[in-house]
């Protein structure tokens, strides 16, 4: 009898999830866990686009020497090089897959689809669709995914936790439904493509980003996790104190936006000759100084200089959104503030995404793959989830022998008739309140011990309230959050140096040399 095919578990539905699940499909059964509603996560939301080496202008050493000068020194040179050199491939697969690009208009155009320009980037290499790349790209993945008779999506589940066999060795997910019934998904490998940790934060780039759950189960099974205190804030997210979370594309300002100040002055000149197109880190720091100097609590963006007939071209989905919120962006410049946006952190992977726990694996930004080290720079990222994806696609069709021992008890906290239905959401608040206040742009030393301790008291009042059938999932996850959230700010307490997006008024130098930061639940008490 053949004996049955091993089952490969991956569990988010963003462009490192989708990716991998079409690239194994065919030659192992897949189980895809992924949220039902449209809005989580990120991939969904990036809109710039993806940077690779396309045009025959640009060559693939400017690009690694880029992302290296953005990275701040702490970026892993054979991740760089693994990366760039992959992306071409990785672009071209999605074209053959059907991602409608916008084509350059130019006759002349040495590359058939538009390329436009970000911070930190050299040249002109971004690809995008129109100003809403992201929607694009999981559109069209999921319609794949859809049909592909090999992979089974799950919409259906939390996932609240991984199992191990008694070997070690990560053997799928423990998870939740709807009515906080278990239902546990063995499998041969798992990966995680759970996204980040910016939802740690109060003012993020999208509405729903995950809080570093992922991470934190990885942890919770021996995973080591890297360079957790490097927490991208997107220097222009929208100012609107009433409205929704949105993003004001870094192409806004690859195309020609000024950042003003109040006064309209155009202050990233006096601060770095790259001006507006500076990496992150330095554009997204300089706005929050503007801020705390100024009265108005934003800087704004301004466009216009563009022309009306080229912004409605360029950027179709901010000119709408912003014009149903009354922000006419042809005529009056955006307000903008810096949020939380992407984390460079995550749980160490090799090139193919294995972690040094046995059969796991992750993908895209809940990995710290070493691409990005201190400062992701602009529109890496999704081209860091289509490369691993299929780096770790590959990884997983060799031959390996199936896993043979049993598996360990899963536990949870007993349920109550207890009623944390309220205090819950509660906590999350102060959480990110917690880390937005003294875990953000700027830090100093004691306002990291502060953070410390708040979210060891934040801990500690979770852990009194015992969850009912309505809350465990979200018990759960919360639990997760406030302990990655105390893993970061261990993290970025030991830094003793200011390098990339970690910034700390108390050492405002940077280290001889640049080291990642490495730490383990041990680290927790
Ligand atoms: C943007 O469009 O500015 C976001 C893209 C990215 O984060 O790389």
């Amino acid at each position: 009898m053949t004996p049955p095919q091993p089952d490969v578990l991956i569990i988010g539905g963003g462009v490192a999830g989708l990716t991998l699940a079409l690239e194994i499909a065919d030659s192992r059964p897949v189980t895809l866990v992924r949220p039902a509603q449209d809005d989580q996560g990120a991939s969904r939301w990036a809109q710039g686009g993806i940077a690779a080496v396309l045009s025959p202008d640009d060559d693939l050493d400017a690009h690694i020497n880029d992302t290296l000068v953005a990275g701040d020194g702490l970026c892993d040179p054979q991740a760089v090089r693994f990366t760039v050199e992959n992306g071409p491939a990785a672009i071209q697969w999605l074209i053959d897959t059907g991602v409608a690009f916008t084509p350059d208009p130019d006759p002349k155009a040495r590359y058939p689809y538009h390329l436009t320009r970000e911070g930190g980037h050299g040249a002109r290499r971004i690809i995008h669709a129109d100003d809403a790349t992201g929607r694009a790209v999981v559109d069209t993945l999921l319609h794949k995914v859809a049909q592909h008779p090999h992979i089974t999506q799950r919409s259906d589940l939390a996932v609240i936790g991984l199992l191990r066999d008694t070997a070690g060795h990560c053997r799928g997910a423990y998870c939740l439904d709807d009515n906080a019934q278990p239902h546990t998904l063995v499998a041969d490998d798992t990966v995680l493509a759970t996204g980040g940790a910016s939802g740690l934060y109060l003012h993020t780039t999208t509405p729903a980003p995950a809080s570093g759950e992922g991470m934190f189960m990885a942890a919770e099974l021996g995973a080591t996790l890297m360079n957790l205190e490097f927490q991208q804030f997107h220097p222009t997210c929208l100012y609107d104190p009433e409205g929704p979370a949105f993003l004001i594309s870094e192409a806004v300002r690859g195309e020609g936006g000024r950042l003003l100040n109040e006064h309209g002055h155009r202050f990233m000149l006096d601060i770095d000759p790259r001006g507006e197109l500076a990496p992150r880190d330095i554009v997204a720091r300089t706005i929050d100084a503007e801020i705390q100097h100024g009265t108005q609590g934003h800087v704004w963006l301004d466009i216009r200089h563009l022309g009306e007939t080229a912004i409605r071209h360029h950027f179709p989905t901010i000119l709408a959104h912003c014009l149903s919120r009354r922000i006419d962006i042809t005529q009056q410049p955006i307000p903008v503030v810096p949020a939380a946006h992407y984390s460079c952190g995550g749980i160490a992977t090799d090139l193919q995404g294995a972690s040094n726990v046995p059969r796991l694996y992750a993908i895209g930004e809940v990995a710290c793959t070493g691409l990005h080290g201190a400062n992701r720079m602009a529109s890496n990222s999704l081209l860091e989830c289509l490369v691993f994806a299929r780096s770790c696609a590959q990884e997983l069709r060799a031959p390996k022998s199936r896993p043979s021992a049993a598996l360990a008890p899963f536990t949870l906290p007993q349920d109550s008739n207890s009623n944390g239905n309220e205090e819950i959401p509660q906590i999350r608040q102060l959480m990110r309140q917690t880390m937005s206040q003294y875990v953000a742009i700027v830090r100093n030393d004691q306002g990291l011990d502060t953070a410390a301790a708040q979210l060891k008291a934040l801990q500690q009042r979770l852990g009194e309230i015992a969850p009912n059938t309505e809350n465990k999932a979200a018990h759960q996850q919360l639990r997760q959050a406030i302990q990655l959230a105390r893993l970061t700010v261990t993290c970025a307490r030991e830094r003793r140096e200011s390098r990339g997006l970690h910034y700390n008024l108390d050492w405002p130098d940077l280290a001889e040399r640049a080291s990642p930061s490495f730490i383990t639940l041990d680290e927790l008490d």
